[in-house]
């Protein structure tokens, strides 16, 4: 058989993305991460669609699967504390390779019980929802939630091999989709012009068809190389790497304030809205780029408004929160146009003072 193929990356580890990697997982896993114990990290959702496929690929004698609850909020210290405690009760020791099979929520909790179990062990990423394939299994962020904010407690941990098989997805509900196509556009609006254009012609196929449209494959991958490029530059998120929490400050605060009764995509959306807006504000970008920006969000089927009843002033109260602050001030990364994001001395991020993020918020 020939040679599972990885996508040409700037990445030490290697990123498939290829319809029915899946059920070639077996001799990947031997190869970038062989190990005496494989421990399948999942949840009950995920395992009872592709679990049994997955594990077919590995030792069975060697193999175990753990599971936790489906869900935003299990991405907690008391399940990582579970399956850290799990994994120590089957006896695994530091030759084992933690495979997380799971959308983000798996994918930062598996990633950081490998990062943490042992003072670190190998971990193959293999996402199941959009937003994990173009967002959270590249880029080795690893983190569990606490009641403060989201991913305050974490580490970085490069896996070993990230395995995405877009077939996977079409077990997605619709609106898990969407949220990831958010994370797909803000990656057109950061660094790439071209692939912001193609993904916007191939949404109304992706509206009809969702992961069967013939091109998703492929803008995943598009997506996944913004994505690399941006995390070889700047892994540990001191320059280039904070683009990416473009539309993120006012999404993390959306979260918070909703108290995670919003998809991740759907907040997202809605901060690169208020945030693109900012950027007019703040004469960095044009209302050309606010338009485009809605129009596509518009055209993913993604919320575009901060919800009603939400308080502006409870809202940057929770921007205060979030971990990319220093120093007391809320930087934003913003965008100048789409393909480019505003920098200045190596930075990539501006402060911005609440009387603007109120002034837009009370327009959003
Ligand atoms: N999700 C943003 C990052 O990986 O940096």
């Amino acid at each position: 058989m020939a040679e599972t193929l990885s996508l040409d990356l700037p990445l030490d580890y290697p990123v498939y993305v290829e319809r029915g990697v899946i059920d070639r997982l077996g001799p990947i896993v031997e190869k970038r991460a062989p190990a005496h114990r494989y421990a399948v990290l999942s949840d009950t959702r995920v395992a009872s669609f592709h679990g049994a496929r997955l594990l077919d690929q590995l030792p069975a004698d060697r193999t175990r699967l753990f599971t936790i609850p489906p869900g935003e909020h299990e991405k907690t210290r008391d399940r990582w504390a579970e399956l850290t405690d799990a994994l120590l009760a089957w006896g695994a020791g530091r030759d084992t390779t933690v495979v997380a099979l799971g959308g983000g929520v798996i994918g930062d909790l598996a990633g950081f019980v490998a990062a943490t179990y042992m003072r670190g062990i190998p971990v193959v990423q293999v996402p199941t929802t959009v937003l994990a394939m173009v967002d959270a299994s590249v880029g080795g962020k690893t983190a569990i939630d606490t009641p403060f904010g989201k991913n305050l407690v974490g580490a970085f941990h490069n896996p070993s091999a990230v395995i995405m098989d877009p077939a996977l997805l079409e077990t997605l509900p619709p609106a898990d989709l969407r949220s990831g196509l958010a994370e797909m556009i803000k990656h057109g609006v950061i660094a790439d012009a071209s692939y912001f254009a193609a993904l916007l012609h191939e949404l109304p196929d992706i509206a009809a068809r969702g992961a069967q449209a013939p091109a998703f494959a492929s803008l995943i991958a598009g997506s996944v190389r913004i994505k690399a490029a941006v995390v070889a530059e700047d892994m540990r998120e001191n320059g280039r790497r904070q683009t990416l929490n473009f539309g993120h400050t006012i999404a993390h605060a959306i979260e918070r304030v909703l108290e995670y009764r919003i998809l991740h995509g759907e907040a997202v959306a809605i901060g690169m809205v208020v945030e693109a807006r900012l950027a007019k504000r703040l004469s960095i970008a044009s209302s050309d780029l606010v338009i485009a920006i809605v129009d596509a969000l518009a055209r993913a089927g993604l919320p575009i408004h901060v919800p009603a009843g939400i308080d502006s002033n409870a809202l940057l109260a929770a921007t205060k929160g979030d971990k990319k602050n220093r120093a007391g001030s809320v930087r934003y990364s913003l965008p100048r146009g789409i393909g480019e994001m505003e920098s200045a001395q190596g930075r990539w991020s501006v402060p911005v003072s609440d009387d603007d993020v109120l002034a837009v918020l009370g327009a959003s």
